[in-house]
């Protein structure tokens, strides 16, 4: 695959008004979600709540792309397709998480590191062969009294990079997802810092190992209060310390750059997104790959299944798209 063909998906995940739902929960963190709405973890309860929301009707008029989970790659919808054959009938891109967790930093106490690039050129040729068009990797950067360390910023910028390269390697765009964390009760400004530390760090790596800008994409966290912090900085106030420290911080040829929503309510997380593309143009599209933005308010409904909730499950998810989809273009009038 050449730059232009990871170019042009990259310009496809942040086409105007559509952004990614997120739904590559590890089986550990869906036992999570499940358990708050009283649902057993089961494989099969898996496949179909995520089969649920990929075949949700019209999803793909704001949705470009969806992440997936090793184990939702290789399980098929009722009707026998499989679900990067739904994706592909939809046309969603298919994604794929290819890291393996944040685990204890050794050296760095109470800071993480994330693996998984052992034998991850094998695992990306197989991703590639079964359809997925763009991987991601998430690192996690904690705000604490004495976090983060540049040791900790260094390890996790360096793993992202060298996950980066072996992605244009194998012919996928690579999701660079360094995530600082909403933990902590500091505030705004110390947020600031930690998140233009890691990007300057990021695309420094990212230079240093040959990874093509123009194919691939961001995924940011937003520059917000602590969750902790007594005062907590309003919806125009994360807009404009998010778009001053990207600009700072990330380089113009970047196709785009996709949110997470981390923690943030499902409202607030789009009102910052409206926000941000309110103060545009930027040089950069500015979307979403919210996770749990997307989807907590569907899956209870889902859970409630028994009811026959299950076409306002999907009803829910695609009006989620579509509210972040006009955020997306600064265009959301609240909900
Ligand atoms: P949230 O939007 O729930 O933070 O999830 C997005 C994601 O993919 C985190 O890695």
């Amino acid at each position: 695959m050449s730059i232009e063909d990871l170019e042009s998906i990259a310009q496809a995940m942040v086409a105007p008004g559509k952004g990614i739902i997120a739904i590559d929960e590890s089986t550990t963190t869906i036992a999570k979600r499940f358990k708050a709405v009283g649902i057993e973890n089961t494989e099969e309860h898996r496949r179909a709540y995520r089969e649920m929301l990929l075949t949700s009707p019209k999803l793909s008029e704001h949705i470009s792309g969806a992440i997936l989970y090793d184990e939702t790659l290789r399980q098929s919808a009722a009707d026998g397709r499989s679900l990067v054959q739904v994706m592909n009938d939809a046309g969603i891109i298919p994604g794929i998480k290819v890291d393996k967790g944040a685990h204890p930093l050794a050296g760095c106490p109470g800071e993480k590191v994330t693996e998984g690039l052992d034998g991850l050129r094998a695992r990306l040729d197989e991703y590639v062969r079964m359809g997925a068009k763009f991987a991601k990797w998430r690192a996690v950067i904690a705000i604490t009294e004495t976090t983060p360390s540049s040791t900790c910023i260094e390890a996790n910028c360096h793993a992202l990079a060298r996950y980066a390269a072996l992605c244009q390697e194998a012919g996928l765009v690579p999701m660079v997802e360094p995530e600082v964390l909403m933990d902590g009760d500091h505030d705004l400004d110390v947020c600031y810092e930690v998140t233009e530390a890691t990007l300057r760090s990021l695309f420094g790596a990212l230079y240093e190992h040959n990874v093509m800008l123009e194919g691939a994409i961001l995924k940011a966290s937003m520059v917000v209060s602590g969750a902790g912090c007594p005062e907590q900085a309003d919806v125009d106030d994360v807009a404009d310390a998010t778009v001053r420290c990207l600009k700072a911080t990330v380089p113009a040829l970047l196709p785009g750059i996709v949110f997470l929503s981390g923690g943030q309510s499902d409202e607030r997380a789009t009102a910052h997104l409206n926000a941000m593309n309110r103060l545009g143009p930027h040089p950069w599209p500015l979307s979403f790959s919210y996770g749990r933005a997307m989807q907590q308010a569907a899956l209870k409904l889902w859970a409630d299944d028994m009811k026959g909730n299950y076409a306002a499950a999907q009803a829910t998810v695609a009006e989620r798209a579509r509210d972040n989809g006009r955020a997306a273009l600064g265009q959301w009038e609240g909900s």
